[in-house]
């Protein structure tokens, strides 16, 4: 697969988030799940895979760490991994699943490292983001922290998610970001403010949730259930009954783009995403093997300027659903 470039570091250029196989999208998987997902990946030429210490369940808070560190160990020299550092479960709250709070103590974030890097069976990350940004500690602080991880040789890289634009320039003077993590697909498109700075100060973007969590694949409908126990997507904006209206005439033409490059959906959504700029990997996540292969497949998928321009135009113009954690250009009221 085509390799791109965040920062200091090079990575396939569709990467895999993996924390769906943990939480947020049904049930944990066991071993064998994580075994044939990462095979599959492999296969596909997807090296770039993602995580971190809080994908996991309130019995099992590091569950995705845990099961993936085994699974990666044989092919540790071939990839690029990436964990994130800086939230934890509220554990004194009675509420369940336990709030998320950010915590980014200094002495803190090595022990939340030590974690990961025995979890995760190696000894160094590739990548180490900041989850999410914690008010009570400045960015010089945490960046301090990461030059001093670079040197002793623990992690290769380091990144932000979410983080404000003045907390990443901030940070980047004291010790250059390759990466900065955050929601991006076609229907959140809030990020794109950013681009400019990112580009200046040479920091890839990796796209969380590109598939707008699935939505963009087109493969769900009216008749789609998913388990308010263990699915988020129960709960979504964009997979309730009136959105799945709402997204007709948008979904109809990605669709008609879509099959022009003998394409599907996903692998369309994913294109528009990296035909934004040479820094940006999507990290797409999946439990079904297919999928998978379909998902790295959108390397192939190369979009004319033209095209780029008519979808996003359509972004515009055609009324959509709003999709979870995400704002959306112009949401129509028709
Ligand atoms: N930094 C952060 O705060 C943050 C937040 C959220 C996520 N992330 C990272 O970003 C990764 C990706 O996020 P995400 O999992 O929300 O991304 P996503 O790819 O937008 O959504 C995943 C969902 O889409 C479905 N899907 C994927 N490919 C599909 C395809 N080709 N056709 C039909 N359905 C498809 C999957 O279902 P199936 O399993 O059934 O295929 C899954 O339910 C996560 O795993 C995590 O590593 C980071």
């Amino acid at each position: 697969m085509e390799q791109r470039k965040l920062g200091a570091l090079q990575v396939s250029a569709i990467g895999y988030g993996a924390m769906g196989l943990s939480h947020a999208y049904g049930a944990p998987c066991d071993e064998k799940a994580f075994q044939e997902v990462v095979a599959a990946n492999l296969a596909a030429g997807v090296t770039f895979f993602d995580t971190a210490e809080i994908y996991g369940t309130n019995d099992d808070p590091h569950h995705n760490e845990r099961l993936l560190g085994p699974v990666l160990k044989p092919h540790r020299a071939q990839i690029v991994l990436a964990s994130k550092f800086g939230i934890e479960f509220d554990l004194t709250s009675p509420k369940l699943p336990h709030p998320l709070v950010a915590n980014a103590d200094p002495r803190k974030i090595k022990s939340a490292l030590e974690g990961s890097l025995k979890r995760l069976h190696t000894d160094y990350l590739d990548l180490y983001y900041q989850h999410r940004h914690d008010p009570k500690v400045e960015p010089e602080a945490v960046a301090e922290v990461m030059a001093g991880l670079i040197k002793e040789g623990k992690i290769r890289a380091w990144g932000v998610s979410e983080a404000p634009a003045d907390y990443i320039r901030r940070a980047h003077a004291v010790c250059p970001i390759s990466a900065v993590q955050n929601r991006y697909s076609m229907l959140a498109r809030q990020h794109e403010a950013l681009f400019p700075l990112l580009s200046e100060l040479n920091i890839g973007l990796v796209a969380f949730s590109p598939l707008a969590n699935g939505i963009l694949s087109g493969s769900y409908d009216q008749n789609s259930h998913f388990d308010p126990k263990y699915d988020y997507r129960a709960t979504m904006p964009q997979f309730q009954q009136e959105s799945y209206a709402q997204n007709q005439a948008l979904f109809a033409l990605l669709s008609k783009i879509a099959q022009e490059h003998e394409a599907t959906m996903a692998q369309l959504s994913l294109a528009w995403v990296m035909a934004q700029a040479p820094w940006i990997v999507p990290i797409p996540g999946s439990r079904n093997l297919e999928r998978i292969k379909e998902n790295a497949g959108a390397a192939q998928v190369k979009l004319t300027y033209a095209e780029v321009q008519a979808i996003t135009d359509a972004l515009e113009r055609l009324p959509h659903s709003a999709v979870y954690g995400g704002a959306p250009t112009k949401i129509h009221a028709d």
